[in-house]
């Protein structure tokens, strides 16, 4: 088996080769995967992951398949295993999954019909999204060469944030000083990781800024968003001279970050993570069709 389902899997230095060939992808190196098909199944929404795996796929010369859960036969109450049979039956190889389950993996994986199919996480839940956490960390070793013992703050909803929790174990396999910043109904112990609740102290010399949106869809708590919005929204005043700015998308403009800053120069970055995951996506899948990750 052949998968990418959290970044805990993955070593200091398989990161570095993804990140390595997604560069060498970036500078127009080829690879043909014409005998590769695979499905994008996602029962959540998405626009920048699926686009992104979608692009890479047809950049490799691979095919993939969307699988629409409104028209799919899973709406008609089959199991998610039968699915997965069927289509393997059919000729699918790889699926390329986006879940609100947390355990759907290592159930779907347990199954021995659809081995040696390869399954990559594209979303699982709060808890995982290994690949936006490579093209996160492509873009900021693109923009700072190395991230060892530089400042990475991560602000807003860290509870339900699945991009936190990749990110921050990444980041703290590579040797940097993570600090999280939120209000406290959106604070989560992550083992490793800075808390500050105030945003100016975790904004003091930090090289990377981080924002994210706030996961509606995940909240069971009652939060007041003018709360939020007065004290941790980023702008252009209180936004650190010389940082990067980053958001994994989707941006609720003006909620975490002001549009004027958004809009200006320093906003640019969060297109280049979008551009970047088309390669570090180009990447993975490479290394999986040929055989793993390392
Ligand atoms: N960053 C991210 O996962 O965006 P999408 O939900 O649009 O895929």
């Amino acid at each position: 088996m052949n998968n990418l389902i959290t970044i805990e899997e993955l070593s200091k230095e398989e990161i570095e080769n993804i990140t390595d060939l997604a560069e060498s992808f970036k500078k127009g190196r080829y690879a043909n995967h014409q005998t590769k098909h695979a499905a994008l199944i996602f029962f959540e929404n998405s626009t920048r992951t699926r686009f992104s795996f979608e692009c890479a796929l047809n950049r490799l010369g691979a095919h993939p398949y969307i699988f629409d859960n409104s028209k799919s036969s899973t709406s008609k109450g089959e199991e998610i295993f039968d699915t997965l049979n069927n289509l393997c039956a059919i000729g699918i190889d790889t699926f390329i999954i986006r879940a609100r389950e947390e355990n759907l993996f290592s159930e779907l994986m347990k199954n021995e019909y659809y081995k040696p199919v390869h399954f990559i996480n594209a979303g699982m839940g709060k808890t995982a999204h290994p690949t936006q956490a490579l093209l996160d960390y492509f873009t900021m070793r693109e923009k700072m060469g190395d991230v060892k013992n530089k400042k990475i703050v991560i602000i807003g909803d860290i509870k339900h944030s699945r991009v936190a929790k990749s990110n921050t174990a990444l980041l703290k396999k590579m040797g940097a000083n993570v600090v999280t910043c939120a209000p406290s109904y959106f604070r989560e112990e992550i083992e490793g990781v800075v808390f500050e609740e105030n945003l100016d102290k975790a904004l003091s010399g930090a090289d990377v800024v981080m924002c994210l949106r706030i996961q509606n869809e995940r909240l069971e708590e009652t939060i007041s968003r003018e709360d939020f919005i007065k004290n941790y929204r980023i702008n252009s005043k209180n936004f650190p001279k010389n940082a990067i700015l980053m958001h994994p998308g989707p941006v609720n403009r003006d909620i975490e970050i002001e549009s004027e800053l958004l809009n200006s120069k320093i906003g640019e970055t969060i297109l280049n993570q979008a551009q970047n995951g088309v390669y570090v996506r180009m990447a993975v899948l490479d290394k999986i069709f040929n055989g793993g990750l390392v």
